[in-house]
């Protein structure tokens, strides 16, 4: 895929929007003065390391630069999780931090949220009905990728004295925060127990530069500052950008936040005029939808193929959830407007072609 110049990349969640002259500029001065030939500080640039405790408001609280917040979530279980322990996360959830947590010889607990029955949302009664004595960890996911939904003030205190009460870790992993209509950060109501993991992959649109934060108080922080897998530093040249990206957010970003709403709005809009497949949560709080598939046999995987043969890369469910995987796409719409025309254009051809050729199972297209 990376090796399609023409591919139209609506499934990844990357967000494609042209980045600010300020930020491009600043990674081109890190290249011409060749910055690189040094390691960069092992926990980040201490400037950009300010900016994200600044940005996020966390201001008793420290910041570490990793690859992403893929390795942030990662070394957090790493650093957190032991053999036997208890991980509750939900279903949908992002399956990377399951299959770290697994690996470690964690045990991991699902708490199932799609569906109307659910509202596609996790209430703290059912997870404070889960938790059991081997708890160590809640990993959530607020705003949900792939749902879109992200938890009240009330539920995210109501999580908070869970986790206090079992004095477990909460995961908190904030990658879409940015596109959310309210966002509340668990580390103001438990900053003992919350690691708030944050990307620059999406808002700021470097996901290949691979920068993102984990962001945390300084016990937690010093645990996780002992054997970092990016001890050597983190891409300089990202972080460059990233403190740029962050100086102009408040200028730049408005657009980014008002084209993927426009196009959340389109894609909406075009959906309800076709039988068969529906949007269940509207507006989202990320920079995606979820289209729901009815059982007249148009299945996530045709979908994807099809779209794929018109050079739109859209995401198939089972990527995210096995039990759910097979009732939905998502759509991801921080892209150019013209890319969503092509894709609504597409979309009742592909709906009526994808009944026809019914593909079934996990196949990966990306
Ligand atoms: C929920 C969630 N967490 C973490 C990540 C990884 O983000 P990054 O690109 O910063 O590693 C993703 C990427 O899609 C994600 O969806």
């Amino acid at each position: 895929m990376a090796n399609r110049p023409d591919l139209m990349w609506l499934g990844r969640n990357t967000n494609h929007i042209s980045t600010h002259p300020a930020v491009r500029e600043a990674m081109l001065d890190s290249i011409r003065s060749e910055e690189y030939h040094i390691y960069a500080p092992p926990y980040g640039l201490q400037e950009l390391r300010q900016l994200v405790v600044d940005e996020l408001g966390l201001n008793d609280m420290s910041a570490i630069i990793t690859d992403g917040a893929v390795s942030g979530l990662y070394h957090t279980c790493h650093t957190f999780l032991k053999p036997g322990d208890g991980l509750i996360t939900t279903d949908p959830t992002w399956e990377w931090t399951v299959k770290f947590a697994t690996s470690i010889g964690a045990m991991v607990k699902k708490l199932n949220i799609y569906g109307t029955e659910f509202d596609y949302r996790l209430n703290p009664v059912r997870l404070d009905a889960a938790i059991e004595s081997n708890t160590r960890c809640i990993y959530l996911i607020d705003p949900n990728n792939p749902l879109g939904t992200s938890f009240t003030e009330s539920e995210i205190r109501d999580i908070c004295d869970i986790a206090r009460v079992q004095k477990s870790y909460l995961i908190q992993d904030c990658t879409y925060r940015d596109f959310s209509h309210d966002h509340h950060l668990a580390a103001h109501y438990y900053p003992e127990g919350t690691i708030t993991m944050w990307s620059f992959s999406k808002w700021l649109g470097v996901a290949g530069l691979r920068v993102g934060a984990i962001v945390a108080n300084a016990d937690l922080i010093e645990r996780l500052s002992f054997a970092p897998p990016n001890i050597l530093g983190s891409n300089i040249v990202a972080q460059r950008g990233a403190i740029e990206g962050l100086k102009h957010k408040s200028e730049w970003f408005p657009k980014v936040l008002a084209t993927t709403r426009a196009n959340q709005l389109m894609v909406f809009n075009q959906v309800d005029q076709i039988s068969g497949i529906t949007v269940p949560v509207y507006p989202s709080d990320g920079n995606f939808l979820i289209l729901e598939c009815s059982n007249a046999g148009e299945t996530p995987e045709s979908i994807c193929r099809l779209m794929d043969e018109r050079n739109i890369m859209v995401r198939q469910g089972s990527y995210h959830s096995k039990q759910f995987g097979n009732r939905f796409i998502k759509v991801s719409l921080s892209v150019p407007k013209e890319w969503v025309e092509k894709f609504c254009h597409c979309l009742p051809e592909v709906v009526k072609q994808a009944r026809i050729l019914k593909l079934e199972g996990a196949e990966f297209l990306g």
